[in-house]
Parts: structure tokens; sequence; C-alpha cells
């Protein structure tokens, strides 16, 4: 197929926010996850890249928010796309450039939308047709929360038991119950640590064993309130579930210490509003940044206390999204 000259497509998608926690994989290179895992896709937020294959390349080409990448960004870009070449059975390099709306590396999981589009993009310009199902596991070799930025709205990611079972599908529409996730910025820093680094430390945590098994009551706590869309269920479940995870973190070999001092005034904030009578609850995914989910109706009120924070940068506000599409 290696006349095949230029070939190019283009996907948008959006990051989510994990409710129940992908923390830790059983084989690492499969990113087959010690536990299912839950979450909301954010339709303001978007990452959208274009694939271009192109036999006149003499490598790949990975341009991030206009600045030519090299190095293990672009390794881990190449080795998705070698996938997908091998899928098709051709060899074209490509060029791919890709464009987030939002800071990368703050703890927004920006490599769940970035392998999610760069599936979708590069899928389309091999000519390839493949079902949802297939996408999402296809992305989830990329970054394992990408295979939950596939399908839209509310999605599990179900833990399976090979390559073949374990991919995300909707368990909610985007517009089955509106919460809003206000996202707390507290420091635009580079992560010290990258979630892959943190994945692999995970097993050393005495914690982690305790946390994977009891994944599955949390999933069925958490897939029931979304159902019935009952928030305090939610509150406490996606709590626990963060708590869990950062207990893990703290106790890895290394040691990772997400949260600022601000982070824990600010889960302490939340709770003090929740006793209030204010349906707001807070996750924290590998980083300092704090997400506070809410009932829409809520959302101005709970923006206007997060900004009174000292030390609270930016609250950006997002709603349930769509699936990963062609753009
Ligand atoms: C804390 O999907 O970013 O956000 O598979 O190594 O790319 P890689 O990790 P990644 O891990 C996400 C971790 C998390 C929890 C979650 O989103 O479930």
């Amino acid at each position: 197929m290696d006349n095949m000259g230029s070939q190019t497509a283009t996907a948008i998608a959006h990051p989510n926010i994990a409710f129940i926690k992908y923390w830790g994989n059983r084989d690492e290179k499969l990113r087959l996850p010690m536990n299912g895992s839950i979450s909301m896709n954010l339709r303001e937020l978007s990452t959208r890249t274009m694939v271009t294959f192109d036999t006149a390349l003499p490598r790949d080409i990975f341009d991030l928010n206009g600045v030519r990448q090299s190095g293990e960004a672009l390794k881990r870009v190449s080795e998705h796309l070698d996938l997908i070449r091998g899928i098709r059975g051709y060899s074209p390099r490509a060029h791919v450039l890709s464009e987030n709306n939002y800071p990368a590396d703050v703890g927004i999981a920006s490599s769940a939308a970035a392998f999610a589009a760069l599936t979708v993009a590069a899928v389309r310009a091999s000519g390839i047709e493949m079902a949802e199902k297939d996408l999402s596991r296809l992305a989830r070799r990329g970054s394992g929360s990408a295979a939950r930025s596939i399908p839209g709205g509310f999605v599990e990611w179900m833990r399976g038991n090979s390559d073949a079972d374990s991919y995300a599908h909707s368990i909610a529409t985007h517009d089955y119950w509106q919460l809003t996730d206000c996202i707390v910025l507290v420091s635009t820093d580079k992560k010290k640590s990258t979630s892959t680094e943190g994945h692999a430390a995970a097993s050393a945590s005495p914690i982690q064993a305790g946390r994977v098994q009891d994944a599955e009551r949390r999933l069925a706590l958490c897939r029931n309130a979304i159902q019935q869309r009952d928030f305090s269920a939610l509150a406490e479940v996606i709590e626990q579930d963060s708590n869990l995870l950062h207990a893990v973190t703290m106790t890895s070999l290394p040691a990772i210490y997400y949260w600022l001092p601000v982070t824990l005034e600010i889960m302490n904030s939340v709770r003090d509003w929740r006793k209030a009578g204010i349906p707001a609850a807070f996750t924290i995914d590998a980083g300092p940044n704090v997400h506070v989910i809410c009932e829409k109706n809520y959302e101005e009120s709970v923006k206007v206390r997060l900004q009174k924070i000292s030390g609270v940068q930016d609250v950006i506000l997002a709603h349930p999204g769509e699936p990963a599409h062609l753009g």
C-alpha cells in the first residue's frame, strides 16, 4: 500500500474525569487495568488532532499546540501509530498535528483526549472501519484513560479478562444528568511524576490490594448513583475512591504526594458545603488540582465559593461531553 500517497483525517475528543479511578496495570504493555473505572467526558475541553499518512515522509512528525515534539512524546505517538500501521499492514510515516484548548499536564488527563483523538483520526486516515468497542481497546493501548474518551457521556471501562474485552462503553448519555465539573486550578506547573510512573509504582503500596479488591463494590455504587441520579450516593463513593487512590500514591515506592496545602483546604471546604446542603463533591487525579463535581444548578454558587479560597488560580466549568468523533 506504499503507493497510496497521502491520506488525512481529523478527530476531536474530550478528556474525562474519573469518578472511579484507574490506578495500576496488570499488564503494563497492553494497559490492562487492575480494576474497572467510571468517568464523565468533559465537553468544553477538547483535543483536535489531524493525522496525515504520507509516503514521502522519512519519519513521524508530531506537533502539539504549535510545538514540534521529540523524545518521549514523539516516541509514544509513533508507537501508537505503529499499532495502527500493523493492523492495516502498511508503513507510511505520519504527520500528527494536535491542539488542546486547555493546559496539558495539570491533572486533567490530557493523554486521554490525546490518544482518543489520535486513534480515531489515524484509524480513519488509514481507511480502516472500526466499531466503537475496538477504537476504545486501541485507544487504551496509548493511554488507559483514553479508552474512556471514545464513548460519550458517562462511561465505564471494564477491567476485562484480556485485550479483547477491556474496553469502555457509555452507561448514560451526556444529557442524562446535568452535572458540572468545576475544575479548580491551583497549579499549572508541569507534573513532577507521570501517571505512567504512578501506575508502575502502585503495586508497591500495601493499600493497593485492598483498593483493587473493593473496586467492584465502588463501581456498582457509582454506576447505580448515575443511573438513579442520586447525588449523595455519588458524592460518598467518588470521594472515597479518590482518597483510596491518593492513599496508594502516598504509600507507593517511591511515594508520590500530589496534593498541595490548598488541595486539602478545598477538600475540607467541599465537605462543609455539602453538610450545609450544597450538592458538591471532590475528586482528584494525579495532580494537585481538584475537580468539584456538583449539580448544574449550583455551579455558579460553587464557583464563587471556590474563587474565594486563597491559592485558587482559576475555576473552569465543564459539562458532560459527547463521544470522540471525526472533525
Ligand atoms: C489518576 O490514563 O493518564 O487520572 O495509561 O499511563 O497514560 P497512562 O495513564 P493515565 O492514568 C490516569 C490516572 C488517573 C485516574 C483515571 O483517569 O482513571
